[in-house]
């Protein structure tokens, strides 16, 4: 399945009109709107992918407190937020960048390769190349292969490198949920640094496997290596748009010079810093994301999907007909994210985000009756 184009509507075999899908997950109710669709009073939304047990107790606990902050311009490094996150990775301060969600630090990296070009590789998230083009970037791109179980197409990557200013990658990726081969990713970044390609690697995730697995402790080893961390996911807080850089500091000298002033708000900084303090709410978190994506790995499969073995807190399955339980699952107030934008998967693909254990329970309800009833239509 190909996306449509712009302005046509397209009924497949599935049963799904797919023109005009939102290209991200979350804000379910456009989904409904762009389908012409009436949603339900009640939704549960499993195409966002946010830490379902909500922001931190002592998040909330600061809430009142930061109505004094409303009147006094913040801190324009983004301070207190800066300092915690430098010293809860263990590096300098110099090595931080501060930005308003990891959304504008894609946005300000891409204008490094403005006129040049950028290895991207598919299914991936969509902002990397929305960003690029929005720069006038030429994409390179590279889709991992299904049949690969789409694992990284090493060879391919390691012949575009010398043609391409960046390649980037998202570890663990959206929307497959693998983490690659620290193996492999260290031989793209040698050969990268030798050909001079940057490499940028979007974290967005890791918090929800083990902050061991993060490159950043590597960073100061490679100059053209750039992380980007969202705080978004794990935090449970994207209404206040917050996520950090961490590169060399000449890197992040020059991504300070593009970034607009005061381009954090004085309450994302405060509640950012109290955040990344919140280990036992980490741990928990990385805790439930494993039990109910293996819970829900395991019933998948027991329907006859295939399912992506992710490694964190979503996951994607292929059933017979993706389309028709998409729109099924509309209709009952179960929003998935389709893949129609995900190249490679092309809409046959459809990704849960892990929720409460209870919403967890009503989509194997749900999904149980589907595939029931899709055997005995069969
Ligand atoms: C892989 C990935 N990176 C970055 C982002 C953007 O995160 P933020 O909310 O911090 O802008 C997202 C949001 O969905 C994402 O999925």
């Amino acid at each position: 399945m190909q996306l449509p184009e712009k302005g046509t509507n397209r009924e497949p075999e599935s049963g799904v009109v797919t023109s005009h899908l939102p290209e991200h997950g979350a804000n379910p109710r456009r989904v409904y709107e762009k389908l012409g669709m009436e949603a339900p009073a009640e939704l549960i939304d499993f195409s966002e992918n946010c830490n379902p047990s909500g922001p931190p107790a002592a998040v909330l606990e600061l809430w009142p407190k930061l109505i004094s902050r409303l009147n006094g311009y913040p801190d324009p490094s983004g301070e207190p937020f800066l300092s915690v996150a430098a010293n809860y990775h263990g590096i300098e301060v110099s090595s931080v960048i501060a930005g308003n969600g990891a959304a504008e630090l894609l946005s300000l990296i891409a204008e490094r390769y403005r006129g040049k070009r950028a290895i991207v590789v598919h299914p991936t998230f969509s902002e990397y190349e929305t960003t690029l083009q929005a720069k006038g970037v030429e994409i390179v791109r590279l889709i991992a292969s299904e049949e690969d179980g789409f694992k990284l197409p090493q060879e391919a990557i390691l012949d575009s490198l010398p043609s391409a200013s960046a390649i980037y990658l998202c570890t663990p990726n959206n929307p497959t949920g693998i983490l690659p081969e620290r193996a492999d990713l260290l031989s793209i970044i040698h050969k990268a640094g030798e050909v001079g390609c940057e490499v940028v690697l979007d974290e967005a995730f890791i918090d929800f496997i083990d902050e061991g697995k993060s490159f950043i402790p590597q960073v100061k080893e490679f100059p053209h290596v750039i992380v980007v961390r969202s705080m978004t996911k794990m935090y449970a807080i994207p209404g206040i748009r917050l996520g950090y850089a961490v590169a060399h500091p000449d890197v992040i000298a020059s991504l300070k010079s593009q970034v607009p002033h005061w381009n954090v708000n004085g309450m994302a900084a405060a509640i950012g810093a109290v955040c990344l303090e919140q280990e036992a709410y980490r741990e928990a978190a990385i805790r439930h994301a494993k039990e109910e994506r293996e819970k829900m790995t395991v019933f998948l499969k027991q329907h006859g999907c295939i399912v992506i073995d992710s490694v964190a807190n979503f996951l994607s399955f292929k059933p017979l007909n993706a389309g028709k339980l998409y729109t099924d699952m509309l209709k009952q107030g179960i929003v998935l994210r389709h893949s129609e934008n995900f190249h490679g998967m092309d809409g046959h693909y459809l990704r849960i985000g892990m929720k409460s254990s209870e919403e967890m329970e009503k989509l194997r309800g749900k999904l149980v009756e589907w595939f029931e009833n899709e055997l005995d239509r069969a």
